[in-house]
């Protein structure tokens, strides 16, 4: 039997095509999720090796300069504080997109004036993409690293959308007037240049804190570009990896939109993020209730349900490690504890899932928001730890709040509820939360990690007398 020459390549490629599938299938559910990361891991690997083994490539050693210069780059970018990963991710897409801009220009120059017109069209799109996606990511990555001069607010003007939509219209007639006739090369810096211009456009509107959603839609229009490129390039494994990419970060922006209230059509146009007035409360003409670190362990080990709500401030105060000791005493004693994980609480998206993770919280007890919600009724003691804007009843019935309509963790529906935080401070959406002044609820003011060490502490006490 004869095979084709380069059978060997293609069958490595499609085998990394299907663990790329397989990734993102166990990337979807916190027990699989390691998998999920191997199996990507592998399928890399794959991917290189067999284009290491393609014909076409005439000299190993500008690969060899690449690869290493790859791995300086990239060895310390992997290991950044987990607080810096949207950033860091923002990087890895304008280094993606750079790249696919690259190759797209060399294809461009060594075709020309011979490019078909589909061709044309597709290399169009892909250096386009590849363009707005590397210094959108860059503005992106530059505000959440708040560098000095990328302003960190949004920098918003009169017709900001009318202009993006000019300059977009402009890149694309420079493109098709380049489809129409391939030997204007004169045309392809311009339809560069406009598109790279776009990106930062696309991104200045938005807020430094936003930026997780705009880092998700970067990184679908990345995988895009890439999908593109496979098709210059002829690549089945690229356009498949290049589609699973910008359709899962599609979905992810999505979600992430949903979950913060937010209307798709601002996230497409890049508009969103805007300030909004935040809705200061009237917490002058209202008391809470607060309780010690003993109050709250004997509630808590007195309970026979309950829910740990975590958010931003558990990660802030890197209290998760604690958090599982708690669950453990709690545990001990026979309560059954869940876990509550909201979809954008804390900054970047499964950031609760990840942290719990790593403090090795069983990941049967970690449920989402839609599946807690129903439980939290018959729940003793919600205990939120850190969170704030997830838990605003105000998102369910205040119409004149920023947040409403946005779906909450229904904490004000247990029979008690605890509240870990150090003020009365708001949280991200900067509005007041009416939980704190229910009858229901304690508050338990200090520092996450400091604050659950003390009740662990109290119950290992009482445990112990
Ligand atoms: P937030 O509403 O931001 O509330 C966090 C709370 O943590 C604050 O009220 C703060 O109160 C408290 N806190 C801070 N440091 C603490 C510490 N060391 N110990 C104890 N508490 C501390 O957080 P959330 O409920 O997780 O909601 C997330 C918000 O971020 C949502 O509005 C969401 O839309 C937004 N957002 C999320 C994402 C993603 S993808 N997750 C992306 C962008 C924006 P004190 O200062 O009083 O302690």
């Amino acid at each position: 039997m004869n095979l084709p020459a380069n059978f060997f390549i293609e069958v490595v490629y499609l085998i990394a095509t299907g663990l790329f599938v397989l990734s993102l299938m166990w990337l979807s559910a916190p027990a699989t999720a390691r998998r999920g990361v191997l199996a990507g891991e592998i399928g890399m690997i794959l991917a290189v090796g067999g284009t290491l083994l393609e014909k076409g490539i005439i000299d190993y050693q500008w690969v060899a300069v690449a690869l290493v210069l790859g791995a300086i780059i990239g060895v310390p970018l992997g290991s950044v504080q987990m607080t810096a990963v949207p950033q860091r991710t923002a990087l890895s897409q304008a280094f993606g997109a750079c790249c696919v801009t690259l190759v797209g220009t060399a294809e461009f120059y060594l075709r020309t004036p011979n490019v078909p017109k589909f061709t044309m069209v597709v290399l169009s799109l892909e250096v386009v993409l590849g363009c707005l996606t590397f210094t959108g990511s860059l503005i992106a990555a530059g505000k959440l690293q708040e560098i000095k001069f990328i302003p960190q607010r949004p920098v918003t003007y009169k017709g900001q959308n009318i202009i993006n939509l000019l300059i977009l219209a402009s890149a694309i007639v420079v493109a098709v007037a380049l489809v129409l006739n391939p030997s204007h090369t004169f045309l392809y810096p311009i339809m560069v240049g406009i598109a790279l211009v776009f990106g930062v456009m696309l991104v200045v509107p938005i807020g430094g804190a936003d930026m997780p959603t705009v880092i998700s839609l970067m990184n679908s229009y990345a995988g895009l570009s890439a999908a593109a490129m496979g098709f210059v390039l002829n690549s089945k494994l690229l356009i498949v990896a290049g589609a699973l990419d910008g359709s899962s970060g599609f979905i992810l922006s999505v979600i992430m939109s949903k979950a913060m209230n937010r209307s798709f059509t601002n996230v497409l146009f890049g508009a969103f993020g805007q300030v909004q007035t935040p809705a200061h409360g009237t917490a002058e003409a209202k008391t809470v209730r607060s309780a010690t670190a003993e109050e709250a362990a004997a509630i808590l080990g007195a309970a026979n349900k309950v829910v740990i709500v975590p958010g931003y401030g558990m990660a802030v105060a890197q209290a998760q490690h604690k958090v599982r000791e708690l669950f453990d005493s709690l545990t001990k004693k026979g309560v059954d504890v869940k876990f509550g994980i909201h979809p954008v609480a804390g900054r970047m998206p499964g950031h609760m899932n990840v942290l719990l993770a790593e403090a090795d919280i069983p990941y049967d007890r970690l449920l989402e928001m839609e599946d807690i919600n129903s439980d939290l009724p018959q729940t003793d003691v919600a205990l939120v730890i850190g969170a704030n804007d997830v838990t605003n009843p105000a998102a369910r019935s205040d119409t004149t709040s920023p947040i409403y309509g946005m779906p909450i963790l229904d904490v004000d529906k247990a029979r008690t509820v605890m509240v870990i935080k150090r003020s009365m401070n708001p949280g991200f959406a900067g509005i007041d939360n009416p939980l704190y002044y229910l009858d229901r609820t304690l508050m338990l003011f200090g520092d996450a990690k400091g604050f659950v060490n003390e009740i662990v502490r109290e119950l290992s006490d009482s445990a112990a007398h």
